[in-house]
């Protein structure tokens, strides 16, 4: 099997993580490139759902090896809570995860400025997950930020906080009237983090290289989807970081020639949690879609607006990705829905426009031109074989392969592992 990029083609909660958890039967190491704690990959095996916010989704094999790569920015508490849950259920961590030196480190103070840039925002608030991911990376390109490296050695970590707090507290006190920033206690704290943390902290870029020179595998494992990248997403209604298959070669130090393939992980509908434009929106959120497919999200729990395919955003997802193939997530969800709607174009002004408008002000006259196929009322959860799904959704799937133009390589219809239908050998 190639080295895949694993990357969401809509705006995230695409089912990345079950298809990450898939892959990794195969693979020698999964490696996150970017993101936090913000992700919520959900993986679930032998009946047990695991909720894997920064480890990478193939530490349910015990023989894959986690990488958490240097574009990843890293919340320590966090990052224990979720590595004592897993060690509690069984799954050993010790000695499978490594995390890179170079990631920033998100800090309590950045998720306090997270929510204090929000409360400023007003009207135009991002709705962020509220884990400081924004500030942590605005740290990191300002060149003030705190890396891992820095957090093991209770003196470096000292010294770069020291650095920093005029400016911390500059902010906290004048301009957002917060109380200042007790530097002695984030001190003692994050020592003994760093302590905790200090066996897994290595050269990540190192480990995940010689390997592919050994010829193994590896999978790289996007967070969030590619209209939440910071470039290419629905600015400002983004997330912070590159989610597009290229911030793989950055957020990992793998040179781009290694990275074989790109898988985008799609949807069968449209789902966004957080402000920003969603042209397929269904009325008042698409509440029925949101019920059937249990569309809250995984991290924060708030309910996720839902919408019909979008073909005109998974096409420019395919070429802002360069992704050969996809996996079809979530088609189950679908059944009993009589009509279902596919958006193939926008127009603005009666003219067609190949993608939201960089300028969001915009969209508001922005039109969503839908093709309507049948439904099917079958229960297809069960379904193994391409050949035993309905018509209907034979259909469905062809058309939006068409509209994309791609293939499809993995078709799922669960949750659970089996639950999918394997449409080449990738
Ligand atoms: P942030 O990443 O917390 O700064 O949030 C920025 C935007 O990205 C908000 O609209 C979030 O709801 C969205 N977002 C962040 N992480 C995820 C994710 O894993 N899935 C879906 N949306 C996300």
């Amino acid at each position: 099997m190639p080295n895949i990029v694993v990357v969401g083609a809509q705006w995230g909660d695409e089912g990345k993580g079950k298809i990450i958890d898939l892959l990794a039967q195969n693979a020698d190491a999964v490696i996150r490139y970017q993101g936090g704690n913000n992700a919520g990959h959900t993986v679930v095996f032998d009946g047990k759902k695991h909720i894997l916010h920064l480890v990478p989704s193939g530490i349910l094999h015990p023989g894959t090896t986690c990488l958490i790569g240097n574009g990843v920015v890293i919340d320590p508490v966090s990052l224990l809570l979720e590595i004592e849950a897993l060690e509690a259920s069984g799954v050993q961590v010790r000695g499978n995860l490594k995390i890179s030196e170079l990631a920033h480190v998100t800090l309590p103070y950045h998720c306090a400025l997270d929510q204090a840039y929000e409360a400023k925002r007003g009207k135009l608030k991002i709705e962020t997950t509220h884990r400081g991911i924004g500030p942590t990376y605005k740290d990191k390109f300002g060149r003030t930020g705190i890396r891992m490296a820095d957090i093991i050695e209770p003196d470096g970590f000292k010294s770069r906080l020291e650095q920093n707090l005029e400016e911390i507290n500059f902010m906290f006190e004048k301009y957002f009237s917060l109380p200042p920033l007790q530097i002695k206690d984030t001190i003692v704290k994050y020592a003994s983090l760093g302590q905790r943390l200090s066996e897994y902290v290595d050269d990540t870029a190192e480990i995940v290289n010689s390997m592919l020179d050994d010829g193994r595998m590896v999978l790289f494992e996007g967070a969030q989807g590619t209209f939440l990248d910071i470039d290419f997403g629905t600015y400002p209604f983004v997330t912070a970081s590159h989610t597009l298959a290229g911030g793989a070669s950055t957020g990992t130090g793998v040179g781009p020639t290694r990275l074989e393939k790109v898988l985008g992980i799609v949807k069968a509908y449209t789902t966004r949690v957080g402000a920003g434009p969603l042209p397929t929106e269904l009325q008042a959120g698409g509440e029925d879609l949101r019920i059937r497919g249990k569309e809250y999200g995984a991290t924060t729990g708030r309910p996720r607006r839902c919408g019909w395919f979008d073909a005109v955003i998974v096409r420019r997802a395919k070429m802002l990705n360069g992704f050969e193939s996809m996996a079809l997530t979530k088609l189950d969800v679908l059944s009993g829905i009589e009509k279902l709607y596919i958006c193939v174009a926008y127009k603005i002004n009666h003219e067609i426009v190949k993608a939201i408008p960089a300028a969001l002000r915009k969209t508001d006259k922005l039109e969503t031109i839908y093709e309507i196929l049948p439904g099917w009322k079958e229960d297809i959860s069960g379904i193994r074989k391409y050949q035993d799904l309905p018509d209907n959704t034979k259909r469905y799937i062809e058309r939006i392969e068409e509209l994309v133009g791609v293939k499809t390589s993995l078709i799922s219809l669960g949750e659970a592992r089996d639950q999918t239908i394997h449409m080449d050998d990738l």
